[in-house]
């Protein structure tokens, strides 16, 4: 089933109307009632499973969340956090940095300070995402913003292992603070993929073989299904009609694992 909401593009597959979310209503509901109830957790899930869309479709419309789009160093957190207060014109920020210039302008230590001290005066929820084994300065000034600000933090990373979680991975220990976003089962990804080639008007003699293939390749990751449904209009992979389906799925590998790097 297919619901409509209006959700900003997200990622390197989009290319369907910006307004189209599939499925996916309990797994929004859970956001939003977690977030509501200003918990902190982590939200895990393979590559392309819908985490970063999702997420945009549900906070695009609360005014508290801090989001950090690049969570890959304390810099960047720290410089990202401090951009969307200055736009919030939180007023703790105010006094100290006026404009969107002014944070570029200042020197990580100092902004650092102003963020953690705005985020502790104030009542919002960090979202930080895309993070990849975050180090032990990062994970340190999480900690301080959880702890001592009782901010709620929303960290989006590909599984709750060290590997992606770092240094964070003692702070989500518990069952209850993650949230797995898995990729869609068959039926449902058939579904996504029909759905999409019939909204983009994707046609080939061999479409419904394609489909069958491409959703049991990309084991259900909507992200992936949408890139391959992508390929298949590029004249290179078509043949009389038809997909190119091989050369269409080693290409898109290749793209893939290059794309999905953080
Ligand atoms: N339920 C959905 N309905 C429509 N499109 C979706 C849905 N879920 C995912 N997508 C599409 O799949 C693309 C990939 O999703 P997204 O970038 O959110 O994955 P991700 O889990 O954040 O991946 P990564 O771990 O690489 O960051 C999105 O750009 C979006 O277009
Ligand atoms: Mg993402």
């Amino acid at each position: 089933m297919s619901i409509k909401g209006q959700c900003p593009p997200v990622g390197p597959a989009t290319f369907v109307s910006d307004d189209f979310v599939f499925g996916r209503i309990e797994e929004m509901a859970e956001l939003r009632q977690r977030l509501s109830a200003r918990e902190s957790f982590v939200l895990h899930g393979p590559s392309g499973s819908g985490k970063t869309f999702l997420l945009h479709c549900v906070i695009r419309n609360l005014p508290d969340v801090l989001y950090c789009p690049q969570a890959g160093s304390p810099q960047l957190v720290v410089q990202s956090l401090a951009f969307r207060l200055v736009e919030l014109r939180d007023r703790y920020t105010k006094s100290f940095l006026r404009n969107a210039q002014a944070v570029k302008m200042k020197s990580t230590i100092s902004l650092r300070g102003i963020v953690l001290e705005a985020v502790r005066r104030g009542k919002y929820i960090v979202v930080l995402d895309h993070l990849q084994g975050p180090a032990a300065a990062l994970s340190s000034d999480t900690r301080d913003l959880m702890l001592y600000g009782e901010t709620p933090v929303l960290a989006v990373a590909r599984s709750a292992h060290m590997e992606d979680l770092g240094f964070l991975t003692p702070m989500f220990s518990l069952r209850g603070e993650r949230m797995r976003l898995s990729n869609f089962a068959h039926v449902e990804a058939t579904r996504f993929a029909e759905e999409i080639a019939r909204r983009t008007g994707l046609w080939a003699n061999n479409l419904p073989e394609f489909i069958e293939r491409i959703v049991s390749l990309s084991q259900g990751s909507p992200g992936a299904i949408l890139k391959m449904l992508q390929m298949a209009r590029i004249p290179r992979y078509r043949l009389n009609g038809y997909v190119k389906t091989s050369p269409l799925y080693i290409d898109f590998r290749l793209g893939w694992h290059a794309q999905n790097a953080w």
